[in-house]
């Protein structure tokens, strides 16, 4: 059954660690909801992993409803969070609610997530009295890399860690129902997660968080440009897919593909009046 809001916050309460990953399509949907994910993600990282962009930065709301459109098919009871692309939700607090809006009402996502801590909280307040789920996100923010000088670990020194903090306690007073905690000291996750109230989800945060978020294609084994440290590879498709590839593509050479197996063929005395028909076109 479907996971809500008040089961996360249980099963925070009870100590049970939420399962989270990202997924962008139908297909990896369906995998997912059978093997049990308590939540899913339709994270911008598609535009890295899926569209292979530099970064987040140029992912667009059309891409964003269309994988969340395709996820929500193949994962019909699961709780699925759709990501709010850079400036979907930045400029104005009217633009946020609009399009969290769209993602409810045209990939009927349970929730949103956007990246930000105070910078964000007029936002997440919009969101939440317009009757929507918020997941925050800080610590490592990817859309503002820029800023961030790179994709680098976050909350490293007192003073920034302090900050952190601050933003988490601040995005769980605004209403957010959990938060997303990236690549930051586990004894930082291990803080904020029994600062706040609601779930702290982590990516590269430690153990001691109330759940953890992998991006699909990494622990998979098929995004290859790089390896950020809190990734574990539970399996090497790259290889696996490499494989196939070149076994195809030596069959199809070497005459071997296809095989008797593979072909279709016509309906009984259909073949000996076909060639009749062609003698005599051809007399
Ligand atoms: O877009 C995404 O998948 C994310 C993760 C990097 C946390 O936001």
């Amino acid at each position: 059954m479907k996971r809500t809001v008040l089961d996360f916050r249980e099963m925070k309460r009870k100590g049970e660690k939420i399962t989270f990953l990202t997924c962008y399509d139908y297909p990896t949907a369906c995998r997912c909801e059978k093997a049990g994910f308590d939540m899913l993600l339709v994270g911008d990282s598609v535009g890295m992993v899926v569209y292979g962009y530099a970064g987040t930065v140029p992912v667009t709301m059309e891409q964003m409803i269309a994988h969340s459109q395709a996820v929500r098919r193949g994962a019909p009871n699961t709780f699925v969070i759709g990501d709010m692309p850079f400036l979907s939700y930045q400029e104005s607090v009217q633009d946020a609610i609009h399009n969290a809006g769209r993602f409810h009402k045209e990939a009927e996502v349970d929730a949103i997530k956007l990246e930000g801590g105070r910078r964000v909280i007029r936002q997440i307040e919009g969101i939440v009295d317009a009757g929507m789920l918020v997941m925050g996100h800080i610590g490592l923010t990817p859309q503002s890399t820029g800023q961030l000088g790179g994709f680098k670990a976050q909350g490293r020194t007192a003073e920034s860690a302090m900050a952190l903090i601050g933003d988490a306690l601040a995005v769980e007073k605004a209403g957010a129902f959990a938060i997303l905690l990236e690549a930051v000291p586990p004894e930082l996750g291990k803080i904020i997660s029994a600062r706040c109230q609601v779930p702290i989800l982590g990516i590269g945060a430690g153990i001691d968080v109330d759940g953890q978020l992998l991006i699909v294609s990494d622990m998979l084994g098929i995004f290859e440009a790089f390896t950020p440290k809190f990734v574990k590879k539970y399996a090497n498709l790259s290889g696996i897919i490499e494989k196939a590839f070149g076994d195809y593509v030596e069959e199809v050479r070497a005459g071997k593909f296809p095989q008797e197996e593979h072909c279709y063929r016509m309906l009984e005395g259909e073949l000996e009046k076909l060639e009749a028909l062609i003698d005599r076109a051809d007399t």
